[in-house]
């Protein structure tokens, strides 16, 4: 039987609320038989119809849509075996162009002008009366900072961090709320609004009021009654506004102190607030940050000085949930988070820098529930003070966008089954909104070297395509007069490159080229590419600029000084910062080679020869300088592994010198005692550099090494996520402070170097895209490590594709799941290959 097994507007499932003008469709097929493609679709959304042959990013093209409304969407599917399928869903139309009735708001008499922390957060309320039956009720609501909207004291839907951040000069989402069960005829609609990204202290310098100098809500009720009439109601002077009531203090790094005792003593008269920025009001187009997986704690242990401190066995972010049974008023519960123990068992909170990372809450009479709300925390341990643990239930809640789980991997080596669990969940903890760093100092900015290199293994697991959309168009809005690409985006107060604002950042700033790519290789929508593709050129020529500074082939040697570089990252093998930095003429050179070559399939995709052209000989060039300026016959003068891995794996040398690069690389693996010596820009690749030329035995080598630095090390040592330095903790479990010239620089949650992920997937279980979005794709695995079992599945667009294989000395066996509608070449160690189309197949070999 042929299935819809799912159906998605604008990439979501379910509930969607757009202001797309031209929205778009997808959906997947299941059958029960074999061989089975997609014959034609209907598509009807309203009164539109249109046949289509497409699955995929199926864009509307009907008469324009309405705001406000409900718009029914049909597929009905006729596939190759005859069989038809039909699915249903619908999707709501925002505002759209709609102006507000609403205004902004804000409290006039508050003036905060303290530096380094975030602002009181502040209340806003409405009571609300309405004599008629209310038919159905939408509330549209958005902020300068972060809201919580209630109705008589009950929470307005379960998002986090709303309006979500985004390059506010820009962007900035609204939500939209169905109401409709929730109000009674006579209601109080408040709003607590806390400092956020936008007003609140953001960036190790902890500026604030980068976008607004106070908090303001803009907000709109829409009713409409069963008589059929309508009534707006908007943010106004009759709201009234207080920076008293229970949220006393919220920071992304200082955490939240809410007293459950305090009383409002007097509202004011909320006043219209005039913006700095302007930006376009949009329905949220990003996926909200929700509540997760709950926790609770492994240990409970009593501290000599009265405190609790609560292990929960994993390292993520969130925060906790503090079930009380008996409290008397005024009692202070006080809630310290960290990642780490100190060697007496109490919180290290050394590397959380300015983070003070605490929730404070000052309890009412009687049993009550405590969890933040207006903040967040990276943590696996906590320390409570000022109640004894018989008193309290005490559990964690993982909070982080509402990204699908689509993919997996596991295997017959435990230690690798923990790595692939540490990569999710420092995907988990960084996926706030943005794509982050670290989710517990004082940085948690969007990093744009951290997810270029994470896109692909990020992609594995999670459905990213509507969250990384969203954080595209802030790089694409973000992007500097002459083409650079800020390192942090959205910049939101963090000024680096600020002594050359035009200076383009190798590997950082190359997140404008290749996330989109990553993109579109697991989407299969080319929106996203048309969409970079100004903001990609722009960057590439930017890069070439700086390159080309320089006479004969130096002007493809991207040399700029190095300390305007980030070079080899965090690389173990060299202990100084300024040391990662010296290798940016070799990072940056590839890093142009790469991100060339990318601009110059884009532009074939759209049709653009010329300029395929043009970025491809740019490309050649660059890699010819590398080769022969850089290299000699294959060799660096100072040899390091990133050095050797960027041109073999992006395939910049000729035949000749790459084979004798290949063989440099092993050697100097081999010296290194199959040690990662690699930093950013080079560990997502090692392992292919190696395995893809003939050296798969080194590359499993250094897969399964727990010697330090290898990504084993750290599971051998405990880690339960992936960390920013190889060497976090020693062997005792303590960590190695400010070794590496960058002081407390040690974040135990950090997903770059967790790239590794698309290692296990590609090579390891074997399953590779080889057109977009797997309409083709190939299982291939690469057998090693002494590892006897290998699967994955991956969330494609198309439905769920899938490998599992197993071996003993003598034979190999292997099982696949072919979507329906795509194409598997499965290729068996003996050599033996077959194309296989959709439906479950087994097959084996003799090893
Ligand atoms: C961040 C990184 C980032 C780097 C840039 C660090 O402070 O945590 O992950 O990419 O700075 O050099």
């Amino acid at each position: 039987m042929l299935k819809i097994s799912r159906l998605t507007v604008e990439n979501a499932v379910g509930r969607c609320v757009t202001d797309a003008k031209t929205p778009r469709f997808g959906f997947a097929l299941e059958s029960d038989q074999e061989n089975v493609r997609l014959e034609s679709a209907v598509l009807e959304v309203g009164t539109w119809r249109c046949e289509t042959k497409e699955q995929l990013a199926i864009v509307y093209a009907g008469p324009a849509l309405a705001p406000f409304t409900v718009y029914p969407v049909r597929v009905t599917a006729k596939a190759s075996n005859g069989e038809t399928a039909v699915a249903e869903t619908s999707f709501e139309t925002g505002r759209m162009d709609t102006p507000w009735t609403g205004k902004w708001i804000s409290d006039a008499a508050y003036t905060f002008t303290e530096k380094k922390v975030s602002p009181k957060p502040m209340t806003f309320r409405r009571q609300l009366k309405v004599g008629k039956k209310i038919a159905t009720a939408r509330l549209y609501a958005t902020a300068m900072g972060i809201y919580e909207l209630t109705i008589n004291g009950k929470k307005v839907g379960a998002q986090y961090f709303a309006p979500g951040f985004t390059s506010y000069k820009t962007h900035l989402q609204y939500q939209t709320y169905d109401v409709t069960g929730m109000l009674t005829g006579n209601d109080t609609l408040q709003a607590v609004v806390a400092g956020g990204w936008a007003v609140g202290s953001f960036v190790f310098t902890r500026v604030n009021r980068v976008t607004a100098d106070r908090q303001a809500l803009l907000a709109e009720l829409r009713l409409t009654y069963e008589d059929g009439t309508t009534e707006v109601i908007g943010t106004d002077e009759t709201w009234e506004v207080t920076e008293e009531g229970p949220f006393v203090m919220a920071d992304w790094y200082d955490g939240e102190t809410y007293d459950a005792t305090a009383t409002v003593t007097a509202w004011r008269k909320a006043a219209e607030e005039k913006l700095r920025v302007s930006p376009k009001l949009e329905a949220e187009y990003g996926v909200p940050v929700t509540a997760h997986e709950a926790l609770r704690p492994m240990t409970v242990t009593p501290m000599a000085d009265g405190t609790t401190v609560y292990d929960f066995g994993q390292n993520f972010a969130g925060v906790v949930r503090l079930n009380i049974k008996a409290a008397k008023a005024g009692q202070q519960i006080v809630v310290r988070h960290a990642e780490i123990l100190n060697r007496d068992g109490t919180l290290n909170t050394a590397f959380l820098r300015t983070a003070k990372a605490t929730a404070t809450y000052t309890c009412a009479d009687g049993a009550q529930t405590y969890s933040p709300r207006l903040s967040y925390m990276g943590f696996r341990y906590i320390s409570v003070a000022g109640i004894a643990p018989a008193e309290v239930e005490v559990e964690a809640i993982a909070v982080y966008s509402d990204v699908a789980h689509t993919g997996g991997f596991s295997c017959s080596n435990e230690l690798l089954n923990r790595l692939q669990s540490n990569i999710t969940w420092s995907s988990r903890s960084n996926f706030v909104d943005i794509p982050t760093d670290c989710p517990q100092r004082d940085e948690r900015m969007g990093w744009t070297g951290d997810i270029h290199v994470f896109s692909p293994t990020g992609f594995f697991n999670f459905d990213l395509s509507r969250f990384l959309e969203k954080w595209l168009l802030d790089v694409k809005a973000e992007q500097l007069k002459s083409g650079g690409i800020p390192n942090t985006v959205p910049v939101q107060g963090y000024g680096f490159p600020a002594t050359m604002p035009e200076m383009a950042i190798d590997w950082w700033g190359d997140a404008c080229v290749i996330v989109p790519w990553v993109c579109y290789q697991n989407t299969g929508d080319i929106s996203i590419l048309k969409t970079m593709y100004p903001t990609m050129r722009k960057y590439v020529d930017a890069c070439r600029f700086w390159a080309g500074i320089g006479v004969g082939k130096n002007r493809y040697i991207w040399h700029t000084p190095a300390t305007l570089h980030f070079g080899d990252w965090v690389a173990p093998d060299v202990s100084q910062m300024a040391q990662w930095q010296q290798r940016s003429k070799w990072t940056a050179t590839a890093s142009l080679c790469n991100t060339s070559r990318a601009v110059a399939r884009v532009a074939a995709l759209l049709g653009n020869t010329a300029d395929e052209k043009k970025y491809n000989d740019l490309a050649d060039k660059v890699a010819d300088a590398y080769a022969t300026v850089l290299m000699k016959d294959g060799k660096l003068e100072n040899e390091f592994q990133t050095g050797y891995v960027l041109p073999i794996y992006l395939d910049m040398l000729p035949a000749a010198d790459k084979q004798k690069a290949v063989d440099n690389l092993v050697a100097l693996v081999e010296k290194g005692d199959y040690c990662i010596g690699t930093g950013f820009p080079g560990t997502p690749y090692i392992l292919f550099a190696l395995a893809d030329n003939g050296r798969a035995d080194v590359a499993y080598k250094m897969l399964m090494n727990t010697k330090c630095p290898s990504w084993l090390y750290e599971v051998r040592v405990g880690a339960t996520t992936i960390w920013e330095h190889w060497n976090g903790l020693d062997e005792d479990g303590q960590p190695a402070v400010g070794k590496n010239g960058t002081d407390n620089m040690v974040s135990y949650n950090h997903y770059a170097s967790g790239a590794v992920g698309d290692f296990l997937y590609r090579r390891v279980a074997g399953i590779e895209a080889t057109s977009p979005a797997y309409r083709t794709f190939t299982v291939k695995p690469l057998i090693g490590g002494e590892l006897t079992r290998a699967e994955a599945h991956v969330g494609t667009p198309y439905g769920e594709a899938a490998v599992s294989w197993k071996k003993d000395s003598a034979a190999f066996t292997v099982e696949v799941r072919v979507p329906v509608s795509t194409e598997c070449t499965l290729v068996l160690p003996d050599g033996t290959s077959e194309v296989l189309g959709s439906g479950t197949y087994s097959r084996s070999c003799k090893l």
